[in-house]
């Protein structure tokens, strides 16, 4: 986990999408100065089972976010891209919605059926690297 830490801000807003109930997100922000963290899941329940006392939340679709736009620091997908049906306009909200210089994290080795994982890569080749 140090990695990912490391990549995380820390001052301004970031955001994971599809936090779920098992987010680790207020453990990684904290002691990382002031970055406030929202956490997005589509499932209401989701929302409701995380353990996540303080944290800011919201019913929301990642590929619809509802942040202005270049107004983030970082966003973190942890095992959710593969839940995304449209990769692309997810990806394009993301960088829309990231400051200049802003990070996006993505970690996903999940694949529901043997060409998801094909798909995937093909539809992130290229685009792992943004950084601003
Ligand atoms: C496998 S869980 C991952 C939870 C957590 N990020 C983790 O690392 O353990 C996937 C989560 O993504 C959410 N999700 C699925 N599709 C989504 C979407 N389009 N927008 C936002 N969240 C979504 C699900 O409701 C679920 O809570």
């Amino acid at each position: 986990m140090a990695l990912l830490e490391d990549e995380l801000p820390t001052s301004g807003v970031v955001v994971e999408i599809g936090y779920g109930p098992v987010t680790d997100l207020p453990r990684l922000l904290s002691g990382l100065g002031t970055a406030q963290a929202v956490g997005i899941d589509i499932d209401q329940q989701a929302l409701r089972d995380a353990p996540t006392p303080g944290l800011n939340r919201v019913c929301a679709d990642g590929s619809r976010l509802p942040f202005r736009s270049r107004s983030l620091s970082a966003i973190l997908m942890r095992a959710v891209l593969h839940h995304i049906v449209d990769i692309d306009t997810c990806l394009a909200d993301c960088t829309a919605s990231l400051k200049a210089g802003g990070r996006l994290i993505i970690e996903d080795g999940v694949a529901l059926e043997p060409d998801d994982a094909a798909r995937m890569n093909d539809e992130l080749r290229g685009r792992c690297c943004f950084d601003g």
